[in-house]
C-alpha cells in the first residue's frame, strides 16, 4: 500500500514476504530514518542509535550496548538485580491484598518496575516509587517524550511549514528531552565525581560506559553515554510495560491458561525454592504465553519507520530513495496464510519481524524482564477483575501511538497466594 501525505510518500508492507524483503534482502538500502521534525534542533538524534544513519557511529553504539548490557553473559551476570527488583514489586502487590479487594492498575505498576529494572541496570539504583505521581522524575519524563512522539506534526509533511512550526512541537520536545536528559546528566556527573574520590566502583553499565569512554575519548564521549541511557529508558520501559499488560489481560481473560502456567511456575519454584530468571526462560508455557503476547500485541505494531537509502526494485515495484517504509507486524502477526505453521512459526515471529540492522537490540533484555514480571505476578497472586466482571464484557480496544497500550487501562485485583 502506498500513502501520499504531502511531501510524504510512505508505503506500508503488509505481509511476511514483503517484510522478509525490506527487513533482509534490501536491509541496507531499506534501513534509514526519517527524523521528526520536532527533535531536528536537539543534539539527541546525531548521537542516538535509533535515528544515527546506519554507519560507523550507530555500528560502535550498538557494539557498546551488546557489550556492555544484551549479551548472554552480562544478562546473566545482572540477572540477582533484576531479581531484587521484582521482589520490590511482589511486596508493594503483597500490602495491596492485605488492605482487601485493592485494585492495582498494572500498566502503572509494570512502568515502575521496568523504570528501576533500568536504573538499577544503569545506575544501581531505583529511580521510581510505587503510587508515586512525580512531576520532574523518570516517570514523568519518559511519558512526556512518548506523548511528544505520538502527536501528528504537520510540518513533518509540509516542508514549508517547518521554518513556523505551526504546532509548537519543537519546544514541546526540548522540554521534554530536556527533562530527561538533565536527570541522566545527574547521575553521570556524580558517578565522575564519585570516581574522581577514588570511592568504590559500582560495577553497572554507567561505570562500564564511562570506562570505555575514557578509553575511546574521541569515538564515544559524555554525549554518548548521556544519550544512550536516554534511550534505554525509552525504548525499554513503554514497551515491556505494555507486553505486560497484554500478557495479563490475555491470562486473566482466560483463568484456565492462568492457572496452567501458575502449576508450570511453581514446579520448577519447587525444585529451586525460588523463582529463577534462568529456569524461567526453559519453561516452555510461560515463553509460548510471552511469544503469543508479543505475536497479537507487539508492542511497537509497524517497527519504528524505515526510510530508502537509495532507489529499491522491490517485487517488481519502484520505490524512489526517501520514501517512508513502515512494515505491519500488526497484521502480519494475525494474517494466517503468512505463516505455514502458525503455532510453530510463532516461535519464529518476533525473530523474523524485529530483524535485519535495524532489529531491536533490548529484545534479549525484554525478554527476561518481561517473562520476570509475568511470573512474578502470576505465582503469587491469583487476579479477577473488579466487581466480578465478566471477562467477556472486557474491553480489549487498542491505543495506536508509538507503542501498542491498552486504551482502557487494565484494572485487577489481586489475592495473595
Ligand atoms: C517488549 C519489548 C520491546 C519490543 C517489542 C521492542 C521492539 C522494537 C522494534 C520493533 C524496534 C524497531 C526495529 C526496526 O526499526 O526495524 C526497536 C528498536 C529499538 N529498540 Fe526495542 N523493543 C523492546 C524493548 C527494548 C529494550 C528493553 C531496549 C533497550 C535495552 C530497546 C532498545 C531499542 C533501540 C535502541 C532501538 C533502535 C535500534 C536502531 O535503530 O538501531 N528495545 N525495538
Amino acid at each position: 500500500m502506498t500513502i501520499y501525505q504531502g511531501s510524504v510518500t510512505t508505503i506500508v508492507a503488509s505481509s511476511a514476504e514483503m517484510a522478509q524483503l525490506i527487513l533482509q534482502k534490501h536491509d541496507a538500502d531499506m534501513s534509514g530514518r526519517i527524523i521528526p521534525d520536532a527533535i531536528t534542533t536537539l543534539e539527541h538524534p546525531s548521537h542516538s542509535m535509533a535515528w544515527l544513519h546506519a554507519g560507523e557511529e550507530w555500528r560502535l553504539i550498538r557494539r557498546v550496548l551488546a557489550t556492555f548490557l544484551t549479551n548472554t553473559h552480562k544478562l546473566d551476570s545482572l540477572c540477582e538485580l533484576r531479581h531484587g527488583v521484582m521482589v520490590q514489586m511482589v511486596q508493594h502487590v503483597k500490602k495491596y491484598c492485605i488492605l482487601g479487594e485493592q485494585r492495582v492498575e498494572i500498566a502503572k505498576l509494570a512502568f515502575t518496575t521496568a523504570l528501576n529494572q533500568m536504573s538499577n541496570t544503569c545506575f544501581s539504583t531505583n529511580v521510581d516509587e510505587y503510587n508515586y505521581q512525580d512531576t520532574g522524575g523518570f516517570k514523568n519524563s519518559v511519558a512526556n517524550i512518548m506523548e511528544t512522539a505520538m502527536i501528528f506534526n504537520v510540518a513533518d509533511y509540509f516542508p514549508l511549514l517547518k521554518a513556523f512550526d505551526p504546532q509548537r512541537l519543537r519546544p514541546m520536545a526540548n522540554a521534554a528531552y530536556g527533562c530527561l536528559e538533565g536527570l541522566c546528566d545527574k547521575y553521570i556527573y556524580q558517578r565522575l565525581q564519585h570516581r574522581e574520590n577514588k570511592s568504590p566502583r559500582h560495577g553497572d553499565l554507567l561505570d562500564s560506559l564511562i570506562d570505555f569512554s575514557e578509553e575511546n575519548e574521541s569515538d564515544f564521549t559524555l554525549k554518548h553515554i548521556q544519550v544512550l541511557l536516554v534511550e534505554l529508558f525509552l525504548a525499554g520501559s513503554e514497551t515491556s510495560t505494555n507486553t505486560t499488560e497484554w500478557a495479563m489481560t490475555e491470562l486473566i481473560l482466560h483463568p484456565d491458561k492462568m492457572t496452567k502456567l501458575r502449576n508450570e511456575i511453581a514446579e520448577s519454584v519447587s525444585q529451586k525454592g525460588r523463582i529463577e530468571e534462568s529456569e524461567l526462560l526453559r519453561l516452555p508455557y510461560l515463553q509460548a504465553v510471552v511469544k503469543e503476547t508479543m505475536r497479537l500485541h507487539l508492542a511497537v505494531p509497524f517497527l519504528l519507520p524505515h526510510k530508502t537509502e537509495t532507489n529499491v526494485k522491490l517485487k517488481g515495484y519502484e520505490i524512489p530513495k526517501n520514501t517512508q517504509v513502515l512494515v505491519n507486524a500488526w497484521a502480519i502477526a494475525r494474517d494466517l496464510d503468512s505463516w505455514e505453521n502458525p503455532t510453530k512459526d510463532n516461535i519464529f515471529l518476533i525473530f523474523r519481524l524485529v530483524r535485519g540492522r535495524r532489529m531491536c537490540p533490548g529484545i534479549p533484555l525484554a525478554h527476561r524482564v518481561v517473562s520476570l514480571m509475568i511470573a512474578s505476578l502470576v505465582y503469587h497472586f491469583e487476579w479477577k477483575l473488579p466487581h466480578d466482571m465478566n471477562p467477556k464484557e472486557h474491553d480489549m480496544t487498542e491505543r495506536f501511538g508509538l507503542t501498542l497500550a491498552r486504551a482502557v487501562p487494565l484494572v485487577a485485583v489481586p489475592i495473595s497466594l
